[in-house]
């Protein structure tokens, strides 16, 4: 029998038996309850309660925007649909970035306040006190490295991380930092396949992949992306498995006509 068949509950420890089994993490993002209750039916090991709420629930251009109150909402929200995955909420920007004692009081608001199980948050070395102090607190940090979103205005683009030696040896030392501060995965984002892949062979703790490559512990994806919802997003390492903004709007254009014909509600649709 599978590890997803004979766990109840995923935790943090649940995630590494898996990489040392060789067994794959599956991990999307979720932001409220009926999507999140039919992903944790489907399996899915992690929900991502994602500070890209800000794009695809709140439709900001960045991530920089949505607040802690905003993503407590969202983890609340997630959290009483679920029964087995492990929920993990991102520390939003300005919550954790260069004051530890912020980023603690931040963590322990999103774990009181929602009942999540763990934080992500961005950076290696930059937030190492942050993370330290996050995890003296008994809150588990799961790190993001390369491609990380709420630094937008520093690099200017959303293009691959690095692809040069320097910024390759840096990602693979903060990977080093972030498992031994104690975080229990990390998440890898948009780099060469071939950097992930070394980092996911030399350290312990999982790597979940979004454009990162196959060689890695697990992959992510934004739940809106890989259902089709947001059509104008589509990066070459997104795979699409459904269309639902053109289903949503078909369903859309027969309610509009059945209502505007008459036709709805008919004999049966009514009391
Ligand atoms: O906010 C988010 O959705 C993320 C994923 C892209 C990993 O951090």
């Amino acid at each position: 029998m599978s590890i997803q068949k004979e766990i109840k509950r995923v935790t943090v420890h649940t995630l590494r038996r898996m990489k040392e089994s060789g067994q794959k993490i599956s991990m999307l993002t979720a932001y409220d309850y009926s999507m999140a209750k039919a992903l944790d039916e489907a399996g899915i090991e992690v929900l991502l309660v994602g500070d890209s709420a800000s794009n695809v629930m709140a439709g900001h251009e960045t991530t920089l925007p949505i607040t802690l109150d905003q993503m407590i909402y969202h983890a609340g929200s997630v959290i009483r649909a679920i029964n087995r995955a492990l929920v993990v909420v991102d520390l939003p920007f300005g919550t954790y970035q260069g004051n530890s004692k912020k980023a603690l009081a931040s963590a322990i608001r999103i774990m009181k306040e929602s009942g999540a199980h763990a934080v992500k948050l961005e950076g290696g070395l930059s937030v190492k006190d942050s993370i330290k102090r996050i995890l003296s607190a008994g809150v588990p940090v799961m790190g993001h490295l390369g491609l990380t979103p709420q630094s937008i205005y520093k690099f200017g683009t959303y293009t691959v991380r690095a692809k040069s030696s320097d910024e390759a040896a840096q990602l693979k030392q903060d990977a080093l930092l972030l498992q031994d501060l104690g975080c229990f995965a990390i998440v890898i984002e948009k780099v060469p396949s071939a950097l992930a892949a070394e980092v996911a062979s030399t350290i312990d703790i999982p790597i979940i992949g979004i454009g990162a490559g196959p060689n890695v512990d697990g992959q992510v994806l934004v739940t809106h992306d890989m259902l089709g919802i947001t059509k104008e997003f589509r990066p070459r390492f997104l795979r699409v498995y459904a269309n639902m903004y053109d289903d949503m709007k078909k369903a859309a254009i027969s309610y509009l006509t059945d209502v505007k014909s008459g036709d709805f509600p008919n004999d049966k649709e009514q009391y």
